[in-house]
């Protein structure tokens, strides 16, 4: 499949089954902004519940938080953003395109007569590079003057870098120790793009781990290994994943070291989720802004020190492009083509599609009967309408893994079949049975 035609595909598939919508689409669209749908608010839901249990739930040294979006002001001058969150912007005189300064499709050096734009082809019509800041501004109170502005979080870390000693304070935590977030976070993209991979509006999932300076690098270390083994875990084919290390000239203002997980989306190698050990270049900032104290003492040792951190840091949003990407596939059967979203069971937004064979004979009850019980514990979905074999095609789409029917047997033996979405063969299942075969096969969920 041509590469691009699988976006496509993706983009198209994602609005058909509401996976995904353009957010204010009846007004023409906002610039890439979009909307979850019934089926992409679970597939997205899921990621999210999957990285919390991994995060947090799972472990005894890292608490959750939930920062608000709106901060201080001050939060993002201690934090580099409001002097350095930039992006060198050029324009485009003749068709009043706007470009990063960076753009591969840029001929020439922008600002000189040989620079060519790369939409309308003009020659000498690209600005010099202006920096623009990637932070949206918002007022807060009634009068919008300068002394009134306040920010978007473009990340949603530094609500964890200033709650660091509420938690510790409150908390049972010595160092090292985590704090994760899942929250929005908003950038003014110059180019945003490809569909939901880079948009204004989105969600992270960070985690800052608190830890004594010189044991940094160690931590560095185990937090790579332990996020690209969830990536893998939620099923993710390990072939498209792949380390990326920033060299000296990439390296963010923050970081001492730091790793990119990628993937190889149809438009190539891609950033999904960044490993950064960002020194104490946080707690040292916000030290020297608020003229708190922020230094860690440890009474084992009786000495005191600024912790250095390791972030982990991904999108959510990016992970659920990621899943359906790598989910997506076509297969030929008797001649039809059958589309198949293959998600690891655990991820699926929908569990079970459940079906009466006929809507005759009982069993449309005894299939809403079914259909009711395992909702106490599944996501599932009724489906009556149109041939058995076009209800199995809807729940391929969607990724179901699991589509059960109630027949003409159904009465008699108290079972049903069971079809499986990837190979597509059946089996009898007793009703009694259907929780814990579905459990049984939701890995991690
Ligand atoms: N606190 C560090 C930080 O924010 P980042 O590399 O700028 O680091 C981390 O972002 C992750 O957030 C990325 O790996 C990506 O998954 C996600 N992300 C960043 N910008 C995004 C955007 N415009 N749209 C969607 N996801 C984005």
């Amino acid at each position: 499949m041509a590469e691009n035609t699988l976006m496509e595909k993706l983009v198209s598939l994602a609005k058909r089954r509401g996976f995904v919508f353009q957010s204010s689409e009846i007004y023409g669209g906002l610039g890439s902004v979009w909307d979850y749908g019934p089926l992409g608010v679970e597939l997205k839901k899921n990621v999210k519940d999957r990285w919390w249990r991994a995060m947090v739930h799972a472990r005894d040294d890292i608490e959750g938080l939930d920062a608000a979006i709106l901060m201080h002001p001050r939060v993002w001058e201690a934090s580099g953003h409001v002097a350095g969150f930039t992006d060198p912007l050029v324009d485009c005189k003749q068709c009043k395109n706007r470009f990063r300064a960076d753009d591969k499709r840029i001929k020439g050096t922008p600002g000189q007569p040989d620079a060519q734009c790369p939409v309308c082809g003009s020659k000498g019509t690209l600005t010099e590079p202006r920096l623009f800041n990637l932070m949206f501004k918002t007022f807060m109170g009634p009068v919008e003057e300068q002394a009134a502005i306040v920010f978007l979080r473009p990340e949603t870390a530094q609500g964890i870098y200033v709650n660091y000693q509420n938690v510790l304070n409150s908390s049972r935590q010595r160092v090292p120790f985590g704090i994760a977030q899942i929250g929005k976070a908003f950038r003014n993209e110059i180019t945003p793009g490809n569909f939901i991979f880079r948009t204004r509006e989105f969600e992270q999932m960070e985690m800052q781990f608190f830890v004594k300076p010189g044991t940094d690098m160690e931590w560095f270390e185990r937090w790579r290994e332990w996020r690209m083994e969830w990536h893998k875990s939620i099923g993710l084919n390990p072939a498209k994943l792949r380390w990326h290390a920033h060299g000296p000239g990439e390296l963010a203002h923050y970081a001492k070291a730091a790793f990119d997980i990628e993937y190889e989306f149809p438009f190539g190698w891609q950033e999904i989720e960044g490993v950064h050990n960002r020194s104490d270049f946080d707690l040292g900032r916000h030290q020297e802004y608020s003229g708190k104290k922020l230094e860690y003492f440890d009474q084992a040792a009786n000495e005191r020190y600024l912790p250095y951190i390791v972030e982990t840091s991904a999108g959510a949003d990016r992970v659920t492009l990621t899943l359906m990407a790598d989910a997506y596939r076509e297969e030929n059967v008797e001649g039809e083509t059958r589309v198949v979203l293959g998600f690891d069971p655990g991820i699926a937004p929908i569990k079970a599609g459940v079906f009466p064979l006929v809507k005759k004979d009982g069993m449309p009850e005894l299939a809403d009967r079914i259909y009711h019980d395992l909702k106490k514990q599944f996501t599932v979905f009724y489906d009556d309408s149109g041939a058995i074999g076009r209800r199995y095609r809807r729940m391929d789409e969607a990724g179901t893994p699991f589509c059960i029917t109630v027949d003409g047997e159904t009465q008699v033996g108290q079972t049903v079949t069971v079809r499986a979405r990837d190979a597509m063969t059946q089996e009898r299942v007793a009703i009694a049975q259907l929780g814990e075969y579905i459990g049984s096969r939701i890995r991690g969920a």
